[in-house]
């Protein structure tokens, strides 16, 4: 399946898809790892991206679709994928449905993560990581085995420095001025399935597997 998941800051994508990629065996692509991994790494990429990313600001069109087109390349990702984080403006999915043209492909579906604003700021503040797989835990809603490590690896956590209450404002803003209309073109092609994304993560997840076992 070439699957896309769509939602704000905190709505659950990177919780679900580590799931929907052990069931379905697709290719993973998170664009908010990437750039962070690349920011990290001090790349030339990740230089151009930072300043967007600390402020809570899209990363330009140009450097996401050139980040997608080539990582989509890979022999993994040619039977589907799971795209998390991107599309994030029309233009993107203009040049995503661009690039699946040149092979023939279409997407299959939208995973609409929907959700009141008013939830995330608990969910985004109490975020804690795991950088190098991108692992995500919560103090209150799910957190590891052991305080501040990685349940699998016993690494460190971290957390995200985007992840505080004023950044999440302008991520948000960006996600209702550009994200949302993404939504919309999806709409118009009669793929958008709507999750409950308020309800607890194995809710999300069960609700998940419904819409692609249909
Ligand atoms: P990105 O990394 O994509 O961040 P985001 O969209 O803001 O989404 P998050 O990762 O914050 O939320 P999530 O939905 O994955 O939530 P999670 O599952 O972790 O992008 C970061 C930045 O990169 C952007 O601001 C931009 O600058 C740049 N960028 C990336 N892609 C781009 C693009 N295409 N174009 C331009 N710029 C781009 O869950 C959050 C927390 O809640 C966790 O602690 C989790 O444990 C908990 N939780 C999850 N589900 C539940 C639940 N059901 N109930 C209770 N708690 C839950
Ligand atoms: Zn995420
Ligand atoms: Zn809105």
């Amino acid at each position: 399946k070439r699957l896309i998941l769509i939602g704000p800051p905190g709505s659950g994508k990177g919780t679900q898809s580590p799931i929907i990629k052990d069931e379905f065996c697709l290719c993973h692509l998170a664009t908010g790892d990437m750039l962070r991994a690349a920011v990290a790494a001090k790349t030339p990429l990740g230089i151009k991206a930072k300043e967007a990313m600390d402020k809570g600001e899209l990363v330009s069109d140009d450097l996401v679709v050139g980040i997608i087109d080539e990582a989509m390349k890979k022999p993994s990702c040619q039977k589907g994928f799971i795209l998390d984080g991107f599309p994030r403006t029309v233009v993107q999915a203009q040049k995503l449905d661009e690039m699946l043209e040149k092979q023939g492909v279409k997407v299959d579906k939208v995973l609409n993560f929907a959700i009141d604003d008013a939830i995330l700021e608990e969910r985004i503040t109490g975020r804690w990581v795991h950088p190098s797989s991108g692992r995500t835990y919560h103090t209150k809603f799910a957190p590891p085995k052991v305080p501040g490590a990685d349940d699998v690896t016993g690494e460190p956590l971290i957390q995200r420095k985007d992840d505080t209450a004023a950044v999440l404002k302008s991520r948000l803003e960006a996600f209702h001025r550009q994200t949302e209309p993404v939504i919309d073109y999806y709409s118009k092609k009669s793929i958008v399935a709507q999750l409950p994304a308020e309800k607890p993560p194995k809710q999300v997840t069960a609700e998940v597997q419904k819409v692609l076992s249909s």
